[in-house]
């Protein structure tokens, strides 16, 4: 395995891997590595004959009151993570040529689906995210790029962005990765103490209660919502951001669930804010 930080090399090693008929999948991460990103990898090698890891913590995705600081990096564990799943090269760029002090080109996914949910509490985040990630497939020109439904916002933005750039990449969509009692696995989880971890648990009830609500017939977002916030509002440390029964394409509010409909919560508990779907009508699934 072999680790690239100039931007050049990758691009050069990219080039001539894909000119000598490789299929190349690229899974980009902020790193500190745990399941749900090995599941990308996993799906990743065994798709194509080449697998790149992105490891980069993306200033432009954090406004400045939030974790970019403290977010958890580990890079000795996340490189024998990814060695066992088979990744061939790590990119890790460094900041500064990623982002020289003359730049200044972004791109910005406008409209609806960027300023609810996550873009209406974390103003610019996709910003950031359409800009680094246009600039990794830029580099590095995958043929498929694997991202998790646990941002699920996040790859519909992606995807709309690929559909309207005509970027020449496809997106592969893998299913949310959760702890054993049903946290859906994040590199933020390590800031929670060991009561608001108890706490976060209601997170994972809450979504489970609802889609067995669903399935018994239940079909009012409103009612469903009602459920939600009931649950969720027991937990007193916890304060609900949004729960919101959203079409799974244009992220807009549902009145009516139907099969596809996608319930997303954000919470937060302490100083940790946590994130979570589930597309209604299924079982709730622990991997
Ligand atoms: P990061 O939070 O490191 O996540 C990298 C990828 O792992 C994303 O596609 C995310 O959806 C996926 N992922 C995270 N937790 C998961 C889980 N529990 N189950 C399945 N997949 C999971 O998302 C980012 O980084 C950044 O925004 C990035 C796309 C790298 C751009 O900077």
């Amino acid at each position: 395995m072999d680790i690239i930080s100039d931007i050049k090399e990758m691009r050069v090693r990219s080039e001539k891997a894909r000119n000598s008929g490789l299929s190349i999948a690229f899974v980009p991460t902020m790193g500190y590595l745990h399941e749900g990103h090995l599941s990308l990898l996993r799906e990743g090698r065994e798709r194509c004959d080449l697998l790149i890891l992105s490891i980069f913590v993306n200033p432009t995705q954090f406004a400045p009151s939030e974790d970019l600081d403290r977010y958890p990096k580990d890079f000795q564990r996340d490189r024998d993570l990814a060695e066992k799943a088979g990744v061939d090269w790590i990119f890790c760029p460094k900041a500064e040529e990623v982002y020289p002090a003359d730049f200044v080109t972004y791109v910005d996914v406008t409209g609806e689906l960027t300023n609810v949910l996550e873009g209406a509490s974390r103003p610019g985040h996709f910003r950031g995210v359409a800009t680094v990630v246009t600039k990794l497939f830029n580099i590095i020109r995958p043929h498929i790029a694997v991202f998790g439904q646990k941002d699920f916002q996040q790859l519909a933005i992606i995807q709309r962005m690929v559909d309207d750039l005509n970027l020449d990449v496809e997106i592969v969509c893998k299913p949310i990765v959760r702890e054993t009692d049903g946290l859906a696995m994040s590199s933020r989880n390590v800031y929670l103490s060991a009561k608001e971890r108890q706490q976060s648990l209601a997170i994972f009830e809450t979504l489970c209660n609802v889609s067995s609500v669903v399935r018994s017939g239940e079909r009012s977002a409103q009612a469903i919502l009602r459920l939600a916030c009931g649950r969720l509002a027991k937990e007193k440390d916890l304060v609900i951001d949004y729960v919101k029964c959203c079409d799974p394409v244009s992220l807009h509010e549902v009145e009516k669930i139907d099969s596809d409909t996608v319930m997303l919560v954000a919470v937060k508990i302490g100083k940790t804010r946590l994130i979570d779907n589930h597309i209604l009508c299924q079982e709730v699934q622990i991997q």
